[in-house]
């Protein structure tokens, strides 16, 4: 395998990033000068910063960075001198992968550019290809979010991928949610509408009208997108059969032309027919036994006996701080290709449940917005990547010693 080409900004006063970059299977260069330093940068696997010369701050170099086509897959890896959440929150705002506080200590320094470099190469094997998606009703697109487990981030990757969609289409874009119970949606949007899915349901003319369902039920939201919410608990939640379901998704296709809806994780018949309606189907799992287990049955159910739907595109949230499950290991576990993996973000995403602003709308240079912007890519049919559907059956045992 080819040498790890890692990027320093800084000078040589670092004993550490001396050793650690420069190790046996890296290649390091370090570069004092800002300017020149940008220039160098697409043709490395991994960058770090340093020591920024003044007038520039580590921030204002990951944000340069992020914003160049170039580099959106490279990762950044942010050095600073405070231990303050709030520099970290910036940096990570700003497009930093990863961020270190000095003294930096060599084996963390060293695990966590193997866990970049891992990242980088990994990008550059799903590197999209271009591919028009075709959609059951031209010019409309219905993208369903469903996972056989529950609190695997179905719900944050929905949101975030609708701001995202909302954000290249204004106006464009409705979010609905179809989970039983909760209304989760939008709680993590931070909105209180006044009409709810529950309210839809004994409602069956609004249900079938674009019309009342624009201006009854959808509230806009100030970020740019529309919103149709669930049922606020458990005792309103509506029962809803296949129909009802088809035909309110329907109905909402008609009133805003691309639709994403939370289907959240049981299996009954709102989520079959929704399922079946999609144009995009996303399954979301974590790097965990529990879930990719689940993910495994509930592919197995589809290609045996279960709904004709649209090829799921799986989405890994990885939730969990520690790496312990490959890209690779998670595919085979599964049998399928992962579309796009969203980074584990502990601050912003506990910012963004306790704000009610999702990390796209409140981190907008981070690297999960910047994911959750390519997963839009990939659903709107902008970028598909390679051979996603290919089958890779394996199976869990082997990587697992469990079945
Ligand atoms: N990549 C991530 N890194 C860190 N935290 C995350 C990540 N993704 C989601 N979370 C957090 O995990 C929690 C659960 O997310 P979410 O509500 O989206 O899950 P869910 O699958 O919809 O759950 P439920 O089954 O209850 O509907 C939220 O607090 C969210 O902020
Ligand atoms: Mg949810």
């Amino acid at each position: 395998m080819a040498d790890t080409r890692i990027l320093l900004l800084g000078n040589a006063g670092s004993e550490a990033l001396n050793k650690i970059l420069g190790k046996p299977g890296r290649t390091m260069t370090r570069i004092e000068d800002a300017e020149q330093f940008v220039k160098a940068a697409p043709d490395h696997d991994v960058v770090v910063l340093d020591a920024v010369p003044p007038p520039r701050t580590v921030a204002d170099l990951c944000r340069e960075l992020s914003a160049l086509p170039d580099l959106v897959e490279v990762p950044i890896l942010a050095i600073t001198s405070t231990d303050d959440v709030e520099e970290r929150i910036r940096l990570l705002e700003a497009g930093a992968d990863d961020v270190m506080i000095r003294p930096i200590d060599e084996r963390e320094l060293d695990a966590r550019v193997e866990a970049l470099d891992l990242r980088h190469r990994r990008s550059k094997e799903l590197r999209p290809s271009t591919l028009v998606a075709a959609t059951r009703r031209p010019g409309r697109r219905l993208i369903a979010l469903y996972s056989p487990k529950g609190g695997v981030g179905t719900t944050t990757v929905a949101v975030n991928v609708a701001l995202a969609i909302g954000a290249r289409m204004p106006d464009a874009v409705a979010v609905v949610d179809l989970t039983p119970m909760a209304g989760h949606v939008a709680t993590h949007l931070d909105i209180k509408p006044k009409l709810t899915v529950g309210d839809l349901m004994r409602d069956s003319q609004g249900m079938i009208s674009p019309e009342i369902l624009r201006t009854t039920y959808l509230t806009k939201d100030a970020r740019g997108i529309q919103v149709l919410a669930g049922s606020p608990g458990p005792s309103t939640a509506p029962l809803m059969s296949g129909e009802d379901a088809t035909r309110t998704l329907e109905g909402l296709l008609t009133a805003v032309p691309n639709v994403v809806v939370d289907l959240g994780s049981h299996l009954d018949d709102r989520v079959v027919a929704s399922l079946e309606a999609a144009d995009d189907v996303v399954i979301v799992v974590t790097p965990d036994f529990p879930a990719l287990k689940a993910t495994y049955s509930f592919l197995e159910y589809l290609s045996e006996a279960g709904p004709r739907i649209a090829e799921p595109t799986i989405v890994v949230n990885e939730v969990y701080a520690l790496q312990t499950l490959t890209p690779g290991d998670i595919e085979n576990a599964l049998g399928r290709r992962v579309a796009i993996r969203i980074p584990y973000d502990p601050l912003l995403y506990l910012r963004a449940a306790n704000q009610g602003t999702p990390v796209f709308a409140s981190a907008p240079t981070s690297q999960p917005a910047r994911r959750y912007d390519q997963l839009a890519a990939i659903l709107l049919g902008e970028d598909a990547p390679t051979a996603a559907s290919e089958s890779r059956r394996r199976g869990l045992a082997g990587i697992f010693g469990r079945s």
